[in-house]
């Protein structure tokens, strides 16, 4: 049987998972595939580490060059996270013509279409199942299985940290920064919180979703970011009231007739003309807090699970579910890729289906001012006769609609609670309105808005 030979480079837990998954799987998958993967080769940087998952000592090295350079190595699997060393690995392996299998979701984010560039000029894959939803085969749905639809919605929770803190502040009605704290007790959550709970992991994840759907590279600095620092226990109660639940939700939406702006720009006009049947999406890609209805399928996608639902114009609905991390979740991921890869070498396809490519689309991100919303609003006010008028009033300047106001009973005191839900407005008037909403008198405390998705 066909041996390929596969040259780890770091073996932390993702990479453990990966080893322990070979020793268990490796035979099935050969049968399979009727091709044996087998590691060759682990760079890490601390030979001597002790680690969950043992390293056979004739395979460890600390020189990832030795792993790339050997003519034995047919493919390189890249664990080592970050973005500096990674990148480096990885062009130096494409040049080398070796496919290459990365997680790194903030690498492929930041430096995705070089590398995707590189992989073309030297035909040599880029796998990146792992990179986005843990063991949920989202890249491959995208990539293949959906080929034939047009992407029109993709809604992801995306990230389990922020997951799990909004469903145990959701069950238990705690507070965000006790609920972070047990997180970080119990490891869900890292020391430094922030890549997961300012938004910037879905981020790089909802770009490479955008990317692959829309084929166009989506700019990470392009892509609006909220992530749920201030989301309180007081909104998730009230949303509850109402009949939502708050998620963060990473949330891609295809516009190809611009009516979803308050000022459509013109259309840009396509770089190939002679491609009939080129079109120009503008493609809204962004991540942040939002209330979803219960009676939606992602307001039950509890603590650390992950979903992404993805809407194709021949499909209809879909629903991808698992477990968006961890060493298995990830590992499972890892293994599809080794097994595209292998097949890909045993029939010397270099680009069976294509890691990623510019397809039919001029795209462009919209800027999120022109985006429409609907909302929830949350405000602190002094409850006396003439409050809600001056409201309504700058909201009704803004040509903004008012679809619901409650004022929650039992509340008192020099300031109650004042809860809007406004009918889809643009972004930018929407801000504008808050600004000057914020600054009356009567207005005690920074307003609360919170965008609610009707996943239309
Ligand atoms: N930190 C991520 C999460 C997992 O909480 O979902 C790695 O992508």
């Amino acid at each position: 049987m066909q041996q390929v030979n596969v040259g780890m480079i770091g073996c932390g837990t993702v990479g453990g998972g990966v080893l322990q998954a070979l020793q268990r799987n490796s035979p099935l998958m050969a049968s399979r595939l009727g091709v044996k993967l087998s590691v060759a080769k682990v760079a890490v940087r601390h030979p001597r580490k002790v680690r969950a998952v043992a390293i056979p000592p004739s395979l460890i090295t600390t020189d990832w060059e030795n792993v790339v350079a050997d003519p034995r190595i047919n493919l390189v699997v890249e664990l080592i996270g970050g973005t500096t060393m990674a990148r480096k690995i990885i062009l130096h392996a494409l040049s080398a013509g070796k496919p290459v299998i990365t997680a790194n979701k903030a690498l492929l984010s930041a430096h995705g279409e070089e590398l995707f560039a590189a992989a073309q000029e030297y035909g040599a894959n880029l796998y990146y199942e792992a990179s986005v939803g843990g063991g949920i085969p989202i890249i491959k749905v995208l990539r293949e299985a959906l080929i034939g639809n047009r992407i029109t919605r993709i809604y992801g929770i995306v990230n389990g940290t922020c997951n799990y803190i909004l469903t145990r502040m959701k069950l238990e009605s705690a507070d965000f920064a006790d609920v972070l704290a047990e997180a970080q007790r119990l490891g869900y959550a890292e020391a430094e919180p922030s890549l997961d709970i300012d938004g910037y992991d879905a981020l790089h994840k909802v770009g490479i979703l955008a990317s692959l759907a829309h084929g166009f590279w989506v700019n990470p600095k392009h892509i609006y970011v909220e992530g749920i620092r201030s989301i309180s226990r007081l909104d998730i109660q009230f949303a509850g009231q109402l009949g939502y639940t708050i998620k963060l939700l990473g949330v891609v939406k295809r516009f190809d007739d611009l009516r979803f702006a308050n000022d459509a720009p013109p259309r840009r006009k396509s770089r190939n003309s002679q491609i009939e049947n080129r079109r120009s999406a503008r493609v809204q890609v962004s991540v942040y807090p939002a209330l979803i209805p219960n009676s939606h399928v992602l307001a039950s996608v509890n603590h650390v699970f992950n979903a992404i639902y993805v809407r194709g114009d021949v499909v209809g609905d879909t629903l991808y579910y698992g477990r968006g991390a961890g060493p298995d979740a990830t590992a499972s991921a890892v293994l599809s890729d080794l097994a595209d890869a292998a097949l890909d070498l045993k029939c010397g396809s270099k680009s069976r289906i294509p890691p990623f490519v510019p397809h039919e689309c001029d795209g462009a991100v919209l800027n999120m001012g022109e985006v429409l919303s609907r909302y929830y609003v949350r405000l602190s006010v002094v409850d006396k006769p003439g409050t809600l008028a001056r409201i309504a009033a700058i909201l009704g300047r803004e040509k903004i609609g008012i679809s619901s106001v409650i004022q929650p009973e039992g509340h008192e005191g020099e300031s109650v609670p004042l809860i809007l839900m406004i009918h889809d407005a643009p972004n930018a008037a929407m801000t504008q309105a808050l600004e000057k909403i914020g600054r009356l008198a009567v207005v005690k405390a920074t307003p609360r808005i919170i965008r609610v998705e009707s996943f239309e």
